[in-house]
């Protein structure tokens, strides 16, 4: 029983991707997965061998029939047959596992340029993407192929080849008979189209409501203790109960037009095998005896094809949902493929040491959002340590992705140690950012402090089997040290080889930060953008943050974007946002004695 899982049409691509037509699908498929494009013939020789093959059964019965049953006759007609028959099946296998491999190379081809393309697409398009979309684009999507494939779908070259040469040997024994044949074929097809079309649209309502179902059961679960302490147990069971009667129902909707396809295909085989009997026994009566119209044989072989052309028939069109979802699902991958990659590839390099900042008439926006940066202007000296403040929204962390090429700037320019920002072929290890909440592997505090080399494992005993290099180890504990954080890590339960969690979720935003922050030390840049955290900082933890900060800013052009006092306290120069402009610029004490915006940030910053 196959089921469509949409035969809805292909929603738009995402904004920033490149987009793939239906007619530009294929050449883009066979562009970016040549190995398609290869031994195609071999492939097309197969399908037909494996589609033709079945087809000799009626033939040889027909042979049989029409030499009058002849042992001298029927022994040849049955081995040639017989080879026919082995001939198909090997075909088959060798076709099925041809197309199964060939496809799962191009799958995994577009997997591993995916991922690579997500790291080097334009960082206004990967900020447009949401990263789930991303995700599953690469993943779920890719998938949907796969479980096309091993669902059978593979069997459709074969399918289809079926189909076309049952019609063509039809039409050749007798066109006559083959017309109701095929003109039934299309009322068949026409009225599946339909059903498949009433299956697709129940279907996306049991999707929806099975995903409804799912939300209540993960929140029930996940909020199990509020159930518990607000007596609302009762409740969530009528919810639950509601949900999973309503996801059955659904679910039971789509089986009527199901089985109704099913029926119907088998109706019209018999439909046509009676409209197939009593016209071939008419035609052959109808002419002169001695020379029928139609053999006897060619009749019952006739017969005998009805079934061989309408079962791949009924394949087709049953599994026209589940092809489609396979080809939305590839077209999806491509997309992200298929996007240019903004990698500078005959950029200039950096001058080497501290990097000065030049920002001219600079605007930002998010997409065809509003200006968000307006006409920005600002000189930082290499070596200058920038405080930034401002209100929350007022731009400070837009201006941070600007410099590290996350938002393109809509107008004006930029330029980093004399190099438009634009032109500049890397700024690995150059120019950091340590963001509000920097990500984390999977992994030790060690292993994510040392992300600038990541071929080399550094936890000890790391599970990996790799050797623990005793260098990158010794660089990361130097720096710890450095920083000011080994007492931070004594408090730890495993010092520098505690795991973090997914996403570094077993440490607080501030430690965090203080991971990112020895990451950023050894990485050794020369321009650092950090980006205070805003909140979820206790007192010790900000204190160790300041102290590596002030370690980390030694030597290094600095801008902070401060939400302490203490940073812009420190810093040579604070740099005053307002509304997306720097309403006032110089240092904290010439500003803090002044009114104006700094003057009232700091009265804010003392009442907290
Ligand atoms: N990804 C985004 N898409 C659309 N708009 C955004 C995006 N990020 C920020 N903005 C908008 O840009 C403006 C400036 O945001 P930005 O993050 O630069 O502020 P901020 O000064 O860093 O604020 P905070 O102190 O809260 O971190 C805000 O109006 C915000 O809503
Ligand atoms: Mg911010």
């Amino acid at each position: 029983m196959r089921v469509p899982m949409s035969l809805d049409r292909p929603e738009a691509a995402a904004p920033g991707l490149s987009s793939i037509s239906g007619r530009s699908f294929l050449t883009t498929a066979l562009r970016f997965s040549p190995q398609l494009r290869q031994g195609l013939l071999v492939t097309g020789l197969l399908a037909l061998l494996a589609g033709g093959g079945r087809i000799v059964a009626p033939l040889t019965i027909q042979q049989a029939i029409d030499s009058g049953l002849a042992p001298h006759t029927v022994a040849p007609a049955v081995t040639v047959g017989a080879i026919a028959v082995l001939v198909a099946g090997a075909s088959s296998l060798l076709l099925n596992r041809r197309l199964q491999e060939k496809v799962e190379s191009a799958l995994a081809g577009l997997r591993r340029d995916g991922l690579r393309r997500v790291h080097d697409m334009a960082a206004s398009t990967a900020d447009r993407v949401p990263s789930a979309d991303l995700v599953s684009r690469l993943t779920s999507d890719v998938d949907q192929v796969t479980t096309f494939l091993q669902g059978g779908g593979i069997q459709f070259v074969t399918n289809a080849a079926q189909l076309l040469i049952a019609g063509v040997i039809m039409s050749v024994f007798s066109w006559q008979l083959a017309v109701p044949v095929l003109l039934l074929s299309a009322l068949l097809i026409s009225t599946m189209m339909l059903m498949q079309r009433v299956i697709a649209r129940r279907y996306a309502q049991a999707r929806r409501d099975l995903s409804r179902l799912q939300s209540v059961v993960a929140e029930s679960v996940a909020g199990a203790p509020v159930i518990r302490s607000t007596g609302t147990a009762a409740r969530t069971a009528r919810k639950l109960d509601d949900a999973v009667d309503q996801a059955r129902d659904s679910l039971l909707r789509t089986l009527v037009p199901l089985h109704g396809n099913t029926a119907l295909g088998e109706v019209t085989i018999g439909v046509m095998t009676v409209t197939v009997l009593l016209g071939g026994v008419w035609f052959s009566l109808a002419g002169d005896p001695a020379q029928p119209r139609l053999s006897s044989g060619e009749v019952v072989a006739m017969i005998f094809l009805v079934t061989f052309f309408v079962r791949p028939l009924q394949f087709l069109v049953q599994s026209l949902g589940e092809a489609q979802n396979a080809l939305t699902g590839w077209r999806r991958s491509l997309e992200l493929v298929a996007t240019p990659s903004e990698a500078v590839t005959d950029g200039s390099a950096l001058p080497p040491g501290p990097l000065g900042v030049r920002v001219t008439q600079v605007s930002a926006r998010y997409g065809s959002g509003p200006l968000v940066l307006h006409a920005l202007s600002v000189e930082i000296e290499p070596g200058e340590h920038v405080a930034v403040v401002g209100r929350t929204g007022s731009g400070k962390s837009t201006f941070a992705k600007l410099l590290t090429r996350r938002v393109v700037p809509s107008a004006g320019t930029i330029c980093v140690g004399g190099v438009a920002l634009d032109r500049i072929a890397s700024l690995a290890g150059r120019v950091v950012i340590v963001p509000q909440d920097p990500f984390l592997f999977d992994g030790t505090i060690a292993d994510n402090i040392n992300l600038g080399t990541p071929h080399t494992a550094v936890s000890q005993g790391n599970a990996a089997g790799a050797s623990p290099s005793g260098s990158s180890r010794d660089g990361v504990e130097r720096i710890v040290d450095e920083l000011g954080l080994s007492d931070w890590l004594a408090g730890l339960p495993d010092g520098l080889d505690t795991q973090v969690g997914l996403r570094g979720e077993r440490l607080s935003v501030g430690e965090r930060q203080l991971v990112a922050l020895a990451r950023t030390a050894l990485a050794d840049p020369d321009l650092v953008i950090f980006d205070e955290a805003t909140s979820g900082v206790d007192p010790a933890t900000d204190v160790a943050v300041q102290k590596a900060l002030a370690v980390l800013t030694r030597g290094r052009t600095t801008i902070a974007i401060a939400h302490r006092m203490i940073t812009a306290e420190t810093a040579d120069r604070v740099l005053v946002f307002d509304g997306g402009r720097i309403v006032q610029s110089g240092h904290h004490s010439a500003l803090a004695a002044r009114p104006g915006r700094y003057a009232a940030l700091i009265d804010a910053w003392r009442n907290q």
